[in-house]
């Protein structure tokens, strides 16, 4: 199969456009100079790539497939360019990082300790619930990964580098703020304000009232931590949050902590990325300072 590089990016612009002219308007080229290209794919290929139905074109299957090659073509010959200018100069590269909602209260502090060492250095961070995460790790996008557990159904190298202890926390004026060692059943009785069905938090607090068998009623779903703090302010439920969220609520007052019977939930943040990737130098110069600046970072977090 002849195949250039020049008709596989135009191949993915079309593709994730769907349509011939914005992706000729995006290359800066000609529709007929696209549609050339497409036409001399197909002929590579042996198989339509493109059908058009009433107005609008969709892939065919042989399409999707190339797709997914040509995605992989990129990625990899992205991480080739990568991997060579970081080979000739660290400080210089590029790091992609993506980190878990929640560890974004830390994760930020992390990679500006990482930039003061590496000035030069570009971090690109994204922050994301544990479903995206394991879908990246599946796609292989980042350099690393910070989450919760990994998952076990994936061949991973996972690295635990600090506690994540999951607390209850009420507002400040609730029934149940200062009382000592509250059963989790009186937790039934309470509506809850909880994070989406893919955050990693959430997860871990339905594995608990399974096992322990409550199911409060939930009242509001939130996917941020910082609403989710807001809400339990303003007295619309308890909820379940990483104690590495609370530092400043806690010093203001906004929220209490309760002590329940069986928490904290005992959690451990994890540096994650598959087996057999070869981690570039500047992932694993931010690997290194990780483990370095964790204890540190613990103690200030939990005070
Ligand atoms: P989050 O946290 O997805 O709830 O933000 C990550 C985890 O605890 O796994």
């Amino acid at each position: 199969m002849h195949v250039t590089f020049r008709q596989l990016a135009i191949f993915n612009v079309v593709a994730e456009k769907l349509s011939f002219t914005e992706a000729a308007n995006t290359l800066h080229l000609t529709q007929p100079a696209v549609s050339v290209q497409i036409k001399r794919l197909e002929d590579s290929v042996g198989l339509p790539l493109f059908e058009q139905l009433g107005k609008k074109i969709f892939l065919t299957a042989a399409g999707k497939e190339l797709l997914h090659y040509s995605r992989n073509i990129f990625r990899e010959l992205d991480e080739a360019g990568d991997m060579f200018s970081q080979m000739q100069d660290i400080s210089r590269g590029t790091l992609s990082v993506s980190v878990a909602t929640t560890a974004s209260s830390f994760a930020t502090r992390m990679v500006s300790a990482f930039l003061k060492r590496y000035p030069e250095a570009t971090v690109k961070l994204d922050v994301t619930n544990r479903g995206t995460l394991i879908r990246q790790l599946e796609n292989n996008e980042k350099d690393i990964v910070i989450m919760g557990k990994p998952p076990e159904h994936m061949d991973l190298v996972g690295e635990a580098f600090m506690k994540n202890p999951l607390v209850v926390i009420a507002p400040p004026d609730h029934p149940l703020a200062g009382k000592k060692q509250i059963s989790i059943s009186t937790l039934q009785y309470e509506p809850f304000v909880v994070r989406e069905p893919a955050s990693g938090t959430r997860a871990a607090m339905e594995r608990l009232f399974g096992w322990c068998r409550i199911s409060p009623a939930i009242h509001v779903e939130i996917a941020d931590n910082e609403a989710i703090k807001e809400a339990v302010a303003a007295g619309l439920g308890l909820s379940v949050v990483s104690r590495h969220t609370l530092e400043l609520d806690l010093q203001a007052g906004r929220v209490v902590t309760l002590d329940v019977e069986h928490f904290p939930i005992a959690r451990n943040w994890y540096l994650a990325y598959r087996r057999g990737k070869r981690l570039s130098p500047i992932a694993l110069a931010f690997k290194a300072l990780v483990f370095e600046q964790a204890p540190r970072l613990a103690k200030l977090l939990s005070s």
